[in-house]
C-alpha cells in the first residue's frame, strides 16, 4: 500500500520546561464502534450481541442502549474536525462486524462506506486511522450458533477482516485484531457480565481460545496481503501484587490474577503456549480437548504491535479484604473473579483515590506493566508497544460557564503519561498513547452512567464540549513535554 500521508512532528525546543516526549511519539484518543456510533438499525446493520444483551432487564444500568449512542455514525464528520482542533495524532475506533457483515453473512457494502468516509475524513486532517476489527460486538445471529465458544466463529471472523481490508487496505495502516480478549471471553462468557452474558466456565476457556485462534488466522490472512501493513492486538493487562508477600496464600492469589489477565494470552502470543501453572489451575475444564495441533503456531504468528490497555493494577490475598471483586457490573451479581480457578482470591484497597468506576489511580503500575511487558515479551520478539487505553471517568460536573472543569482527569491524564516518560526512561520504547476515550459514550453494562471523555456529550442535544482535560491534552501535544 502506498502511504498517503505523514504524522508532522513539531519542533522540540530543547530549552523549554519538563519533559520531552521522544521524537515520533502518538498521541491519539479511542473509542469503539458500539459505544459510540449509534444507527444500530441502519443501512443494512443487523443486531450485536451487545443490541441483544442491553434488551436482558437488569444487564445495562436503567436499561441504556446502543440504539442512538453519540450520533457518531451521521456525526463522524465533526468529530473529526473536533480531534484536530485537539491536536490529535491518531483516532483509534473499531469496525463494526454486524455493520460490515450483518448476522455474519454477505458483505454490507453501505457498512463498510461509512468506515471508508470516515478514514477519508481522518487521512485529511492528517489524523493516523487506528483500526480495531473487534471491540466486542459479534453479530448475534452468530451468538446462536455458539459465538466464541464455537470454533467456526475464528474462520468468520477471517472473513469479516478480509471484506474490512479490501475496502480499508489501501488507505489504513494499523490494524487491530481484537480489544481485551480477556474481556470477551471470561467476563463475557464466565462472569455473565459482559454480553452474551453467559456463565459457563468451559465455554468461556474456549470463547478465549478461539478469539486468540481468530487473531493468529487474521494475521496471516492480512500479511499475506499485504507486507507492510502494521498488526497487532490490544490486551488489557495488569500488574498483580500480593498484600503481603511473605504469605505464601497471597502470592498465589497474585500469580493467579496475574495468570488469567496477563499470561494466558501473553504466552500464547510471544511462545507459543499457555502458561503451565495456568492449565493446571482449569484441569478438569476441557481447556486441552479445545486446543487443535497446529492453533498455538497460528496463535504466534509474529506481530508488530502490542497494544496495552492499563487503568489499575490489583492487590490480591487469599483472605478476604474490604473491597469487593473488581470489574463487578452494576447489578449486585455475587461478585467473584469471573476465572473458574481464582475463585478464593480477594481484592484490598491500596488506599488510593479512585475514579467514578472505584478503580485506584495507581500510575506507577503503568510502569511496571510496561517495563515487565517489554522484557519478558515484546523485546525478545522485536515488537513494538503502544498504550491502547488509559483514562478515568468522573461524575463530571457542567459549571455555570458551560464547561466541565475536570481537574481530577487533567491530573489522571498527566500522571499517566508521566508513567510513560518514566518507563522510556527505563529503556521500554512506547510508541504512543491514546486516551479512553476521546468522548463520553455507552460504558457497556453501566451504560451511558460513567463518563471517561476528554469531551463531554450531551445525550440530549448530542453537544460535544470539551472539557479542561481536552485543552490540557491538547496543549501537551502541541508541546510534545508534560
Ligand atoms: C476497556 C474497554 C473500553 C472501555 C474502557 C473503560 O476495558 O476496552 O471499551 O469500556 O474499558
Amino acid at each position: 500500500m502506498t502511504q498517503i500521508f505523514d504524522i508532522t512532528q513539531a519542533p522540540d525546543p530543547q530549552d523549554a520546561p519538563g519533559r520531552a516526549f521522544p521524537t515520533g511519539f502518538l498521541f491519539g484518543a479511542a473509542t469503539a464502534a458500539f459505544q459510540i456510533e449509534g444507527a444500530a438499525h441502519e443501512d443494512g446493520r443487523t443486531d450485536s450481541i451487545w443490541d441483544a444483551f442491553a434488551r436482558v432487564p437488569g444487564a445495562v444500568v436503567r436499561g441504556d442502549n446502543g440504539d442512538v449512542a453519540c450520533d457518531h455514525y451521521h456525526r463522524y464528520a465533526d468529530d473529526v474536525v473536533m480531534m484536530a482542533d485537539l491536536s490529535l495524532q491518531t483516532y483509534r475506533f473499531s469496525t463494526s462486524w454486524s455493520r460490515v457483515r450483518p448476522d455474519g453473512g454477505p458483505v454490507n457494502r453501505k457498512g463498510l462506506d461509512f468506515y471508508s468516509r470516515l478514514v477519508d475524513e481522518l487521512l485529511g486532517k492528517n489524523i493516523k486511522p487506528w483500526l480495531t476489527l473487534y471491540h466486542w460486538d459479534m453479530p448475534q445471529a452468530l451468538e446462536a450458533s455458539g459465538g466464541w465458544a464455537h470454533r467456526d466463529t475464528a474462520y468468520r471472523f477471517v472473513e469479516y477482516a478480509a471484506s474490512v481490508h479490501d475496502a480499508l487496505g489501501d488507505r489504513v495502516d494499523a490494524w487491530t485484531t481484537l480489544n481485551e480478549p480477556w474481556c470477551s471471553s471470561f467476563l463475557s462468557y464466565i462472569a455473565g457480565e459482559h454480553a452474551p452474558g453467559r456463565q459457563d466456565p468451559a465455554a468461556g476457556l474456549a470463547a478465549a481460545h478461539h478469539l486468540l485462534l481468530a487473531h493468529g488466522l487474521a494475521v496471516r490472512e492480512l500479511r499475506a496481503r499485504d507486507q507492510t501493513l502494521e498488526l497487532g492486538i490490544t490486551l488489557n493487562l495488569t500488574v498483580a501484587d500480593p498484600v503481603d508477600a511473605d504469605d505464601a496464600g497471597d502470592r498465589d492469589a497474585a500469580r493467579r490474577i496475574d495468570g488469567q489477565f496477563n499470561r494466558f494470552f501473553l504466552d500464547p502470543l510471544f511462545r507459543g503456549s499457555y502458561p503451565s501453572d495456568v492449565l493446571e489451575d482449569v484441569a478438569g475444564l476441557g481447556f486441552d480437548a479445545v486446543v487443535q495441533p497446529g492453533d498455538l503456531e497460528i496463535i504466534q504468528s509474529p506481530i508488530d504491535v502490542l497494544g496495552v490497555n492499563y487503568y489499575h493494577g490489583e492487590l490480591v490475598g487469599a483472605r478476604p479484604g474490604p473491597l469487593a471483586e473488581r470489574n463487578a457490573a452494576p447489578s449486585e451479581r455475587p461478585k467473584r473473579s469471573p476465572f473458574p480457578a481464582a475463585d478464593g482470591v480477594h481484592w484490598h484497597p491500596r488506599g488510593l483515590p479512585v475514579t467514578d468506576m472505584d478503580w485506584e489511580v495507581q500510575p506507577e503500575g503503568l510502569t511496571r506493566l510496561l517495563c515487565r511487558v517489554h522484557t519478558d515479551y515484546t523485546e525478545p520478539t522485536g515488537t513494538g508497544i503502544y498504550v491502547t487505553e488509559n483514562g478515568a471517568a468522573y461524575a463530571d460536573v457542567v459549571s455555570g460557564d458551560g464547561l466541565v472543569h475536570d481537574g481530577d482527569r487533567v491530573g489522571f491524564l498527566r500522571d499517566h503519561l508521566a508513567a510513560i516518560l518514566d518507563a522510556i526512561d527505563q529503556g521500554v520504547p512506547v510508541g504512543g498513547y491514546f486516551y479512553w476515550s476521546l468522548m463520553d459514550n455507552f460504558e457497556w453494562a453501566w451504560g451511558y452512567e460513567k463518563r471517561f471523555g476528554i469531551v463531554r456529550v450531551d445525550y440530549d442535544s448530542q453537544a460535544r464540549t470539551p472539557k479542561d482535560s481536552a485543552l490540557a491534552y491538547r496543549d501537551i501535544i502541541r508541546a510534545r513535554r508534560l
